[in-house]
Parts: structure tokens; C-alpha cells; sequence
């Protein structure tokens, strides 16, 4: 099964219920939530008293929090009882990777491990046994709207074969750059899908997360 999961950074926060919904009507299978501190990424985005807000609007709806953040097992409590039913943290800042995974599950969220572009897989290697999903940057964190990275596919390829060959449990994640005209790129490697400016900045958002999941949903 592929999941969509639209990313509501580049959604009109003045309508994000709107926008949300108008996602949800179209097939979203997920809501991504981007969360930044301004240290780790050169950006400030939102928090868990935003996340909750919207989950008691939509109890029934996954969200998925990518925390972009520094010390993220600090905040990682608060995302999950705001309702973050799967939570990630960046390989790159997370001194004991391990205990953070262990921590997200023992609080019953999925655990993923977010891994930036310029890190070499190498470094996933070991906890790839410990979480649900690896989330693949296919752009570097910090801005949505930005270029898909091309050798991503190529990580997304090694990932994929990787987990295959462990016969691990493991799903994959990608993020940044994801639009309508490269989905075929990945699609045989990727089983969740983050769309932001792709569907966001879309005439019809609920139009063309139909026309995504349609396409995702074609074997
Ligand atoms: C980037 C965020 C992404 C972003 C993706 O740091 O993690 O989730 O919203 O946006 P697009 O799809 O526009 O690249
Ligand atoms: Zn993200």
C-alpha cells in the first residue's frame, strides 16, 4: 500500500482547516506535520498546541510529526499526546538514537529515523532494525517549494534493496521536491509519499491529491 501524506507547511494557514479537509476529500492517507526550531533548520514553523488543536478537529486522522528541532526528546512527549501518531527525529542531531527511537515507541507512536541528504546511508544502518520507517530528505530541511535532489532516487534504490535484503520491517518515507511529474521516479522504492507545495499550491488541492493517489494507487 502507498500512502499520501501532504505536508501542511506550504498549505494557506488561513484556511488550513479548509485546506486540510479539501487534502482529506482527495484521499490523504496522512497529515504531515513539519516542526522547526530555527537551530536545526533555518526556519520556524509550528508546535504541538497547533498540532492539537487540529487533532481534536479530526480525531481519525493520522498526523505524522517530522520534528526538525535540536534536543527533539525534550518536545517528543508533547508532539504524541498532541496527537502525532508517528513521529521522527534527524539521524543527524540525536546523540543517542537508539533511546530516542526506543522513547517514541514506548509512548505508542510509530518511530521514524529522518535522514538528510547529504548523510550517507551508512549511518542508518543499525537502527533501520529498531523503526517503522526511515523518512528520506530528498531536499534539504528547512523550506518547502524547493528542487527534488536527483540522486535521491538512487538512495531510494539502495534503501529499498537494503531493506529487502534484511527482510526488515521497515517502511520508507520520502520528502521535498515530490510533485505529480516525478512520482514515477520513485514510486517502486517509496510506501509514503510527502507532498507539500506539490498539492498545496495546486489550483484544486482536492483535485490533485485525487489525481496523486490515483497514480499511487496504479500498479
Ligand atoms: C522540508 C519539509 C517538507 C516540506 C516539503 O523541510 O520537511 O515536508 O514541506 O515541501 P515540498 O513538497 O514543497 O518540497
Ligand atoms: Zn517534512
Amino acid at each position: 500500500m502507498k500512502y499520501l501524506a501532504p505536508s501542511i507547511l506550504s498549505a494557506d494557514f488561513w484556511n488550513l482547516g479548509k485546506d486540510i479537509e479539501a487534502t482529506l476529500k482527495g484521499g490523504a492517507d496522512i497529515i504531515h506535520f513539519d516542526v522547526m526550531d530555527g537551530a536545526f533548520v533555518p526556519n520556524i514553523t509550528v508546535g504541538p498546541y497547533v498540532l492539537e488543536r487540529l487533532k481534536e478537529k479530526i480525531p481519525h486522522v493520522t498526523f505524522d510529526a517530522h520534528l526538525m528541532i535540536n534536543n527533539p526528546d525534550a518536545y517528543i512527549k508533547d508532539f504524541v499526546e498532541a496527537g502525532a501518531s508517528m513521529v521522527s527525529v534527524h539521524i543527524e542531531n540525536v546523540f543517542h538514537i537508539h533511546r530516542t527511537v526506543e522513547l517514541i515507541k514506548t509512548l505508542g507512536a510509530k518511530a521514524g529515523v529522518a535522514i538528510n541528504p547529504g548523510t550517507s546511508l551508512d549511518s542508518i544502518d543499525e537502527i533501520v532494525h529498531y523503526v517503522d520507517y526511515i523518512l528520506l530528505m530528498s531536499v534539504n530541511p528547512g523550506f518547502g517549494g524547493q528542487s527534488f535532489i536527483e540522486r535521491s532516487v538512487v538512495r531510494a534504490k539502495s534503501l529499498k534493496q537494503h531493506i529487502l535484503d534484511k527482510n526488515l520491517n521497515c517502511l520508507i518515507e520520502i520528502d521535498g521536491g515530490i510533485k505529480l511529474d516525478n512520482l514515477h521516479l520513485v514510486k517502486d522504492y517509496i510506501d509514503i509519499f510527502v507532498i507539500g507545495s506539490g498539492i498545496f499550491r495546486a489550483k484544486d488541492i482536492e483535485e490533485t491529491t485525487r489525481r496523486i493517489k490515483a497514480f499511487l494507487s496504479d500498479v
